[in-house]
């Protein structure tokens, strides 16, 4: 079953239309990767999807019951996160006191927060040897599994990451991406944001966004033989 489904979505800033009537389904423990230029529309997707934005028209079907106008909080604890474009995170605050933050939607249950971020930890031992250091001091690579880590924290049903390898090295690129292989192994719906191509090989759905329309979708072995010339740059 499809665990987020979106139908005929408009979403715009002001009077000017971004999202031109989408259409998308993520089936339940697949990794997606929403793939597109700058500027396509890919993270006013899943900012929408996250409650940040009020679509113009259209819906937004989470686990079978149409979201509305649910507030971002109301979505966190119905089993939603978005790790935001750009890390975010709290550069004066320690590795430990970010990934807490995470768990704020769940912080009355001191041992569901513990053990949330001891699998957060297995996920990334790199945060757990920096688990005491100032966040601002990691590494570009470090802070993003920092990022997605915090968004583990509220321990998704969907986890939805916007452009995680921007600005990273091939190789720590190739190491967030399979982490995020390994987190929907464990049952966490992965939906991610890229304009990189290299997402293409860790992904069983790819959905192609060309100027607020989603123009190609792959699923399965088709993801592979995504032709980028074609279908992504237009040629
Ligand atoms: N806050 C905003 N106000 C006005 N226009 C915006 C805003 N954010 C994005 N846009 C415009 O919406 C379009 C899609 O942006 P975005 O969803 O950020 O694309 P992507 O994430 O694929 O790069 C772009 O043309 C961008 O200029
Ligand atoms: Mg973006």
């Amino acid at each position: 079953m499809a665990i987020l489904q979106i139908q005929d979505l408009v979403v715009g800033y002001g009077r000017f239309p971004v999202l031109h009537g989408i259409d998308v389904a993520v089936e339940e423990g697949e990794v997606c990767v929403l793939l597109g230029l700058n500027g396509a529309g890919k993270t006013t997707t899943v900012t929408s999807v996250a409650g940040l934005l009020r679509p113009t028209s259209g819906r937004i079907v989470f686990d079978g019951k149409p979201l509305g106008r649910s507030s971002p909080s109301a979505r966190v604890k119905a089993g939603i996160s978005l790790c935001p474009e750009g890390r975010r995170v709290f550069p004066r605050l320690t590795v430990a006191q970010n990934l807490r933050l995470g768990a704020w939607s769940r912080r009355r249950s001191h041992r569901a927060v513990r053990a949330q971020l001891r699998l957060v930890l297995d996920h990334f031992p790199r945060l757990e040897e920096r688990e005491d250091q100032l966040a601002g001091t990691l590494s570009g690579g470090e802070q993003q599994m920092l990022a997605v880590g915090r968004a583990l924290m509220s321990r998704p049903r969907l986890l939805m990451i916007d452009e995680a390898s921007l600005g990273l090295s091939p190789t720590l690129a190739r190491t967030v991406w399979e982490a995020t292989s390994r987190i929907a192994r464990e049952g966490t719906t992965v939906l991610m944001v890229e304009q990189n191509a290299g997402a293409l090989p860790f992904a069983d759905r790819a959905l192609i966004m060309e100027k607020g329309t989603i123009s190609r979708v792959a699923v399965g072995d088709e993801v592979q033989q995504v032709n980028l010339r074609e279908a992504y740059l237009g040629v």
